[in-house]
C-alpha cells in the first residue's frame, strides 16, 4: 500500500523487521531448549517447543541467529537514527498520550485510518522492543564470554543477575511478540504494508 510512489515502510525496514523476528523466533525456541539443561527456575519448556534437539545444537541454533539479530537489528537502529526516521516516527511521546490512547485502544475506538502515523501506544511498545533487543544481546553476550565483557557482566550486577536479565528481557519481548501478533490479526492492513510497502 503506498501514497504516489512513497510506500508507507521502506524496503530496507521492511526486510530487516522480518529478518529480526525470523532470528527472535529461533533465539527464543532454542533458548527455552538451552534453559531446560539447566534451568534457573523450578519448571522447564515443553521439548516439543524448544528447538535444537539437545543442549549442544540449541547452542548452535542460539549463536547463528544471535549474529543475525546484533547484525540486523543494528542495521535497523542504524539506518532509523542516521535517516531520522526514528524520532520523526516514535516522538513526541508523552505518559498523557500514552494513556489517552489505550483507553481509546481498550473501548475500541482508537483510528488505524493514517497507517503512516504510530499512535502513542505503538511508539511506546516499539521503542520498549528495541531496547528490550539491546539489553538481550547485551546480557546474552555476558553469558557467552562472562571473562571477556567484565564491565559489561559489572553493569548487569554480575553473571548470575545477568542470567536472571536475560531470562526476563526474553519474557517481555514474548508478551510483546504476543500482543504485536493480535494486533496484527485485528488490522491486518498493516500486516499487508509490512509485506508489500
Ligand atoms: C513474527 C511475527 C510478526 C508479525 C506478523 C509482525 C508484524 C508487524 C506489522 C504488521 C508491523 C507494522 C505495524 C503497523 O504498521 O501498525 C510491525 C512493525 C514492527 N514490528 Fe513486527 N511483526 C512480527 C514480529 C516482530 C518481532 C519478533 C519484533 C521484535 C524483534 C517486531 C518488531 C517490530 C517493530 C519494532 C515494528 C515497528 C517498525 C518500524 O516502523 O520501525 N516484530 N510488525
Amino acid at each position: 500500500m503506498s501514497d504516489g510512489s512513497r510506500p508507507i515502510h521502506p524496503l530496507w525496514l521492511r526486510v530487516t523487521h522480518w529478518l529480526n523476528a525470523l532470528a527472535v523466533v529461533i533465539l527464543v525456541m532454542s533458548g527455552w531448549r538451552i534453559y531446560n539443561a539447566s534451568p534457573l527456575f523450578d519448571f522447564r519448556f515443553a521439548d516439543s517447543i524448544t528447538l535444537g534437539g539437545w543442549l549442544a545444537g540449541a547452542l548452535q541454533w542460539h549463536f547463528a541467529a544471535m549474529w543475525l539479530l546484533a547484525v540486523n537489528g543494528m542495521i535497523y537502529l542504524l539506518l532509523n537514527l542516521g535517516s531520522g526516521r526514528l524520532l520523526r516516527k516514535f516522538f513526541p511521546l508523552s505518559p498523557r498520550a500514552v494513556l489517552v490512547d489505550l483507553l481509546d485502544a481498550l473501548c475500541g475506538r482508537l483510528s488505524h485510518a493514517d497507517l503512516r502515523r504510530y499512535n502513542a501506544v505503538q511508539r511506546t511498545a516499539y521503542l520498549f522492543v528495541m531496547i528490550d533487543s539491546v539489553l538481550l544481546v547485551i546480557s546474552g553476550l555476558v553469558l557467552w564470554k562472562s571473562v571477556q565483557f567484565p564491565l559489561l557482566r559489572e553493569l548487569l550486577g554480575g553473571y548470575e543477575t545477568a542470567r536472571r536479565v536475560h531470562f526476563f528481557s526474553m519474557v517481555a519481548l514474548v508478551a510483546f511478540v504476543a500482543v504485536h501478533l493480535t494486533m496484527a490479526v485485528l488490522v491486518p492492513r498493516t500486516l499487508r504494508t509490512m509485506v508489500r510497502g
